[in-house]
């Protein structure tokens, strides 16, 4: 199968981080998908309108992302859930989107995971929104709970049912990145 490139946001910047294994197991598990710019997210700094009107202000970071997003067919985005909603750095990340119409068209796959039995699930629902003003196209979410019981001891998820839940969920990224060039269309009119 044909190398396929997808954006990489990982929400989390703790060493040892279960949404950062998920991001190493969609590459493991797929047929050619590489992730790029995975670390950059959370190397951003706080989205600010005034610096994104000065290219010239903008850190090597924010070029680098922008650069991904454009490069990228797809979207992997996995995010810990912090009180009850996303990471800070996720939602940031996608405000840095906001103004090149990054993710127009592009099939998206969400994830999370969490120590606690909702493996971070409710940091999906508000993104919804933002991810339909981007003009995202979701194709699935993974939702990966009790993640501490699910690692090996170097960190990686090797339990058959995440992996097997995981292979799933790329699988529909990879369908939808085959035919997804056709379908690039605003998410809001
Ligand atoms: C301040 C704080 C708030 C958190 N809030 C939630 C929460 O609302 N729901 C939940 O399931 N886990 C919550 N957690 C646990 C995180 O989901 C957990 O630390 C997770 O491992 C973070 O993702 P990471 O492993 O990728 O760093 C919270 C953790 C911290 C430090």
């Amino acid at each position: 199968m044909a190398e396929r490139t997808v954006l990489g946001i990982c929400g989390s910047l703790r060493r040892g981080s279960y949404n950062a294994a998920l991001l190493d197991l969609v590459e493991e598990v797929s047929g050619g998908v590489r992730v790029v710019g995975a670390d950059l997210a959370g190397r951003l700094p706080l989205f600010d309108p005034d610096m994104e009107n000065d290219e010239t202000a903008w850190p090597e970071e924010v070029r680098e992302f922008r650069a991904c997003a454009a490069e990228a067919e797809g979207v992997v985005i996995a995010t810990p859930e912090y009180a009850h909603g996303p990471a800070g750095i996720t939602k940031n990340a996608l405000d840095w989107l906001v103004g090149s119409g990054g993710l127009m068209g592009r099939p998206t796959l969400l994830a999370s995971a969490s120590p606690g039995q909702a493996g971070g699930m409710r940091a999906h629902t508000p993104l919804m929104p933002t991810l339909t003003l981007l003009g995202a196209i979701l194709v699935d979410c993974a939702v990966v709970s009790r993640a501490g019981t699910r690692t090996d001891a170097s960190g990686r998820f090797t339990e058959p049912a995440v992996v097997g839940r995981v292979r799933l969920a790329v699988g529909e990224l990879e369908e939808a990145l085959g035919h997804a060039a056709h379908k690039r269309a605003p998410g809001v009119l």
